[in-house]
Formats: C-alpha cells, structure tokens, sequence
C-alpha cells in the first residue's frame, strides 16, 4: 500500500520535526554558493629559496616539489607565480658564505638583495615581493641572531652561547634597509627578538623608508614542524635550538601579547606560525586585531601532506586545498604555502 496508515495523502516526512541541513548539499551548485570561506589564488604566497653559487636548480629530498632555485631559476618561478595569480612571494636566501653576524643577508650584493633587485625588476608591482627578515641562513651557528658568551641570567643555548637580543635588533635594522633598497615592498621579521618591530620600524624610516610595511611573524612558536626547512634553508642551529626566543607550544595567551606588542611597535600586519596545528591561534589572533593576519603553512605540515599521498594514503590534492580552507576559515586572510602555484590553478580551473 502506498502512502497508507498516519499521514496518507501527504509527502512522506514532510513535516519530520528535524531540520533538514541535506537541502542545501544536494548539488556541487548549491554547495559552491553557500559556501561561507573562499580560498582565492591573491589569498596565497608562495615562499622561495634562492641559492648562491649553484648553476641548476636542487631538489629539496624533505619537501617533494620544491627546490633551491638559481638566480634565474626563481625568475622563471616568479613569472609562473604572478601568471596564477598568486598574491606575492616570501623570499629566503642561502647565501655561499656565512659568518658570526650573518653579513650576507645585508650585503647589497647578498644572495636575497640581488634577487629582489631581478624581481623588482622583472615584475614591477605585480606581485608582492615581501623579504623574510632573519639571520639563521646567513649565520654560521644557524641562529637567528648574534651570539654571545652566556653570562649573568642569559643561559641557555647548549650552555656556553646564548642569543644576544639587543646586538640583533641593530643587525636586522641594517638588514631591513638593504631588503628594501633591493626592492622588497614588505619586510617580514621572523627571528622572534623582543623589540624588532620597532627597530625594524626605525631603521627603514630614517631611511626614507616610510612605505614599507612590516610584517610580523609575531606568534612563531619553536616547532618541530620546521625540520624539512632548515634542510631547504640550510639554516639548522649548530648548538642548542631556538627555544628560547621562539614560543613555547602550550601558550595561547601568550600568542596574544606577542600580537599586541608587535602592533605597538609598529607592525602593519602579523602572521602566525606554524598554520594547522596553531588554528586556535590563528582563530584567536583575527578576532582580537584589526589588521591582516597572515598564517604559514610550514614545510612539516607540507611534507606530511606531500609523504601520505605518495603513500596512497589520502588525496593529494582534496587534502591540500582542505588544509587552504581550514586555515581560512579560522580566521586568517593570506596563507604562505609551498603550494601557492599550484593550489591557484586548481581553484580556478
Ligand atoms: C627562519 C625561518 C624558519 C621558517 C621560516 N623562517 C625556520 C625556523 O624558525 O627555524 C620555517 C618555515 C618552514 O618550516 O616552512 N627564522
């Protein structure tokens, strides 16, 4: 019997006492018109490596797809980049020769200031060429500032060396002014000194510099995430590890204060740091702060995307632009990731 007992004559369930959350999954249609969080490519920054002294671009073993380019290797890239649609680039350098106080990341004809100049060059406006701020490429021990001998309450750093705050901030002012000569439209300070905000800030004024923004990387916690990087940077710390400048994963109200104190100095924008295992943050940060919050996607969280596909494991490219939503929809406006490139062609094929 059809449409017999209670209820005949009426649609069945029509009436069930229980939303009905399926109308609106029915079709891909309905589903892309709904959808509240939308991942464009100008969202997304592709962080690069460019290397001194090599005539071929190298593979990065630890991050499948990405490679230490050449001077013209990362020019090629740059164009591919701006013809996606991708919103700028994060640039980071290896430069042939290190030292103490890292002088190849001010050095006008350093590794990354030569870069900018091409890039500026080439591309003008198009993309944002935005200059990652640190000393642990250009620094024999792999840290992010100068060192020093530990002495009164400063310890730490494998015992005998400990990162000396202050003596950096004047290293990354200078290294701030050279970045923006060569061309960079942003400067992104990522070595987590207290105070670099406003020396940064200083520095590029009083160079004329006014313009340029700064981003911060004002919640970097100290991340096992990392490991691939330092093998694409070249970057690992020599003694200790970078504990005691960069935040400890269990702070969240911390990520807060760091955020605050880097607006006051001066910061035009903040990022935090790693992307997926910090969306709390990420979530926390855009709702307290009125400027853009960036979020960056680090090099642990695309290798393990990156190992499980090769594996079978998951669908490699569902699982990256999946990862692209969630970061957005906590909260932050702009995504640095590996997959930039890609991920802008796939959103808009
Ligand atoms: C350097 C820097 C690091 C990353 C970006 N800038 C490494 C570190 O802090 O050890 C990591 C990026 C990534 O893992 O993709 N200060």
């Amino acid at each position: 019997m059809i449409g017999g007992g209670a209820g005949a004559g009426q649609a069945q369930g029509a009436n069930p006492g229980f939303a009905r959350g399926r109308r609106l999954r029915s079709t891909p249609a309905l589903r892309r018109l709904t959808a509240q969080i939308r991942v464009a490519p100008a969202d997304l920054v592709l962080p690069v490596f460019v290397k001194e002294g090599i005539d071929a671009p190298v593979p990065i073993g630890s991050m499948p797809g990405v490679v230490q380019h050449t001077q013209d290797s990362l020019r090629k890239a740059a164009h591919e980049a701006a013809e996606a649609g991708v919103g700028g680039l994060m640039l980071f350098g290896i430069p042939s020769g290190k030292d103490p106080v890292g002088s190849q990341a001010d050095a006008a004809d350093g590794v990354v200031n030569v870069a900018l100049q091409h890039l500026r060059a080439d591309l003008g406006d198009e993309l944002v060429l935005m200059a990652d701020l640190c000393l642990c490429e250009y620094t024999d021990h792999g840290h992010c500032g100068v060192v020093t001998p530990a002495r009164g309450g400063l310890r730490g750093q494998g015992g005998e060396f400990v990162v000396d705050n202050d003596p950096t901030l004047d290293r990354y002012a200078a290294v701030a002014i050279a970045q923006a000569r060569a061309g960079a439209h942003l400067v992104a300070p990522s070595g987590m000194m207290d105070g670099q905000v406003a020396a940064i800030r200083a520095g590029l004024d009083g160079a004329a510099f006014t313009e340029v923004p700064i981003l911060a990387y004002a919640a970097k916690y100290a991340s096992g995430f990392y490991g691939p990087f330092r093998e694409a940077a070249e970057g690992a710390p020599q003694f200790g590890d970078r504990s005691t400048y960069q935040m400890d994963p269990p702070n969240a109200d911390e990520a807060l204060r760091e955020v605050a104190q880097d607006l006051a100095e001066g910061a035009d924008a903040v990022m935090v740091k790693p992307a997926l295992p910090y969306l709390d943050i990420v979530a926390r940060v855009a709702e307290a702060v009125q400027v853009p919050v960036s979020a960056y996607q680090v090099s642990g969280e695309y290798a393990m995307v990156e190992a499980a596909a090769a594996n079978g494991w998951v669908d490699r490219e569902r699982a990256i632009l999946e990862t692209l939503v969630a970061i957005r929809r906590a909260g932050a406006g702009q995504v640095l990731t590996y997959w930039a490139v890609e991920a802008a062609r796939l959103l808009t094929r």
